[in-house]
């Protein structure tokens, strides 16, 4: 939890007054928000987007003052946990099942800062099991076509039920264990009739700040879009 902490207190050093901030979700995050709240109680000046419910009312309980997402026009910077990144920024987000919400907020971000401890770096993304959100209508034909794709497909379950989403559908976890074809991917999975997004992001931060035994790392993305 140290990594995740430092990870998550370095990130908002890079917060200024005025900003409208993403606010992502996940253990890392806790401590970003934790001290986005503390900033505000100092007087600056920030609204924020929450990537989920439970971030929301971490937002709440810390005084951060929260906009709706149709109610912006812009996202000044967004700060989130990531569950698996290589070195090209490739990306496996989604591990609490608010990968919707984080990829719209993330889409919207003039600037995107990603946090974590130094486990989450690998050199090829697909050991963690990659969540993809489906709606509920006709799931088990959307879990049959993944399965087509060899892809492992296993459907979230929390306290014996499914897991439901924010936004009311489920999740089902790909456990795809090799390094995934990312241009395959997106030209199979991403166009099932079902398929509400998936947690994989491409190249979509612009810095990641990682925790680590000696202390916190700041990488800078050079790759460009
Ligand atoms: C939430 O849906 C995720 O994308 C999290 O940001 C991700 O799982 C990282 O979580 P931790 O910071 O708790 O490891």
């Amino acid at each position: 939890m140290e990594k995740k902490r430092i990870a998550g207190q370095k990130s908002t050093e890079y917060i200024k007054d005025g900003m409208i901030l993403g606010l992502g979700t996940g253990s890392t995050a806790y401590y970003m928000i934790k001290e986005v709240g503390a900033m505000v109680q100092g007087g600056m000046n920030l609204k924020a987007v929450a990537t989920s419910k439970s971030t929301e009312n971490l937002a709440k309980e810390f005084k951060i003052p929260l906009v709706p997402i149709d109610k912006v026009d812009r996202i000044d910077l967004a700060i989130d946990g990531v569950d698996e990144i290589d070195k090209e920024f490739n990306a496996i987000k989604g591990g609490g099942g608010a990968l919707f919400r984080e990829k719209i907020v993330d889409s919207l971000a003039k600037e995107v800062i990603w946090i974590m401890d130094d486990s989450k770096l690998v050199d090829r993304i697909g050991k963690f099991p990659l969540p993809v959100e489906i709606l509920p209508y006709g799931y088990k034909h959307v879990i049959r076509k993944l399965e087509s794709y060899s892809l492992n497909p296993v459907i979230r379950i929390q306290d014996d039920k499914f897991f439901i989403t924010d936004n009311g559908n489920y999740i089902v976890d790909l456990y795809i264990g090799n390094p995934i074809n990312i241009n395959e991917f997106y030209s199979k999975v991403n166009v099932i009739t079902g398929v509400l997004e998936t947690g994989l992001f491409i190249n979509t931060c612009n810095r990641i700040i990682v925790g680590t035994d000696t202390g916190v790392k700041v990488i800078e993305n050079t790759l460009g879009d």
